[in-house]
């Protein structure tokens, strides 16, 4: 088992939640928070080691872990699906070439446990839609998703290939308030709350029908420690799991939203992000993380969004948005 931690991508908005989680469970001084922009949190920097690291520099990723004595790494900076269409060549060199950095130099040095999130980016427009199986076609259309599958194909290799025990669940929209999303298809589920709360109106970039799985953080947080901390032999899939919470429609989650904010209105002004949307599945079956792993969700639409409502009007109260 894994004791000393290395977080890449630690400054986004699964990282800056996801490093306090493993700190709680692994110690402050044994998770070691890492970005290529290491603008963290006073929680983060106060409470144990930071650092900056591109992860396409790989004598520094070497060095890091020499430094801290690092033996298990959760690899998460990438290029999101938006901001990596419009960049794909970006998003391939730090997806693709920041992933096999990571592998190689976890094999070279003996890494014991390595966790690389995938995401429902995976599945393209020939994947069943509802209740998409884990096993399945992965045909994505984006280059954000062609790198994802990528991720999953190679982590799987590393691990039949060179016995090493890597691991990763796909991930549907994570719906937070601590960090700012880095530009995703699903930051619209975000997005919304701001602005109710700020302006009680939101304009849409994807139609009012369309479904997509998401997550509400905390389920997030759990998902991504007990998969780490699970038992490598009970696992029959390795670099990909589906993990599943709730789907939702923006028409949904706006009735969900006027349940505590009655006069909240939203319009609709569809951008290239639709696309991206209409090619992703409406539910996901995660069957194989519930039986190889014990996954189950805790939140479901509304108990996420009073939840929601509550954090970021608090930070409204405040003036911090
Ligand atoms: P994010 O965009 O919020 O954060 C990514 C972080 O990576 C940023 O802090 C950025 O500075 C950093 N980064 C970018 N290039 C880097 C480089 N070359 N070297 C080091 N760091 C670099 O993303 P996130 O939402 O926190 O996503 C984390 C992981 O989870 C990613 O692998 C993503 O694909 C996956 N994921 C996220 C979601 C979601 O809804 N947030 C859904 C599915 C999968
Ligand atoms: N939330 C992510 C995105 O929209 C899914 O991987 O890109």
């Amino acid at each position: 088992m894994a004791k000393k931690l290395l977080i890449t991508g630690a400054g986004g908005q699964i990282g800056s939640e996801l490093t306090l989680a493993f700190r709680k469970i692994y110690g402050n001084e044994n998770v070691v928070a890492t970005d290529l922009n290491p603008v963290f949190s006073a929680e983060i920097t106060e409470g144990g080691p930071t650092d900056r690291l591109d992860v396409l520099d790989r004598t520094k990723l070497e060095t890091l872990i020499d430094k801290y004595q690092i033996d298990g790494i959760i690899h998460l900076a990438a290029l999101l699906s938006a901001v990596g269409e419009k960049n794909p060549q970006l998003a391939w060199d730090v997806n693709i070439n920041g992933t096999m950095n990571v592998l190689e130099v976890s094999r070279e040095k003996g890494i014991k446990r390595i966790l690389i999130p995938s995401s429902i980016a995976v599945f393209g427009p020939t994947t069943p839609i509802e209740n998409t199986p884990q096993d399945t076609i992965l045909q994505p259309s984006t280059m954000y998703g062609v790198t994802k599958v990528a991720g999953e194909l190679l982590g799987d290799y590393y691990v039949q290939k060179y016995g090493m025990d890597v691991r990763g669940l796909r991930y549907p929209g994570i719906i937070s308030h601590e960090t700012l999303p880095g530009g995703g298809t699903t930051d619209y589920a975000v997005a919304i709350f701001y602005d109710a709360v700020k302006h009680g109106k939101y304009e849409c970039f994807l139609k009012e029908d369309t479904k997509l799985p998401m997550m509400y953080m905390p389920d997030c947080l759990k998902a991504t420690t007990d998969l780490f901390a699970a038992d490598f032999d009970k696992l029959k899939h390795h670099a990909g799991f589906n993990v599943g919470a709730f789907s939702i429609t923006p028409k949904e989650l706006t009735e969900s939203i006027k349940k505590f904010i009655p006069n909240f209105e939203i319009t609709y002004k569809p951008d290239f992000r639709q696309a991206i949307a209409d090619s992703w599945p409406n539910s996901i079956d995660d069957s194989a993380a519930r039986e190889e792993w014990g996954w189950k969700p805790q939140y479901d639409l509304d108990a996420m969004t009073e939840d929601m409502l509550h954090a970021i009007g608090e930070k409204h109260k405040k003036g911090l948005i």
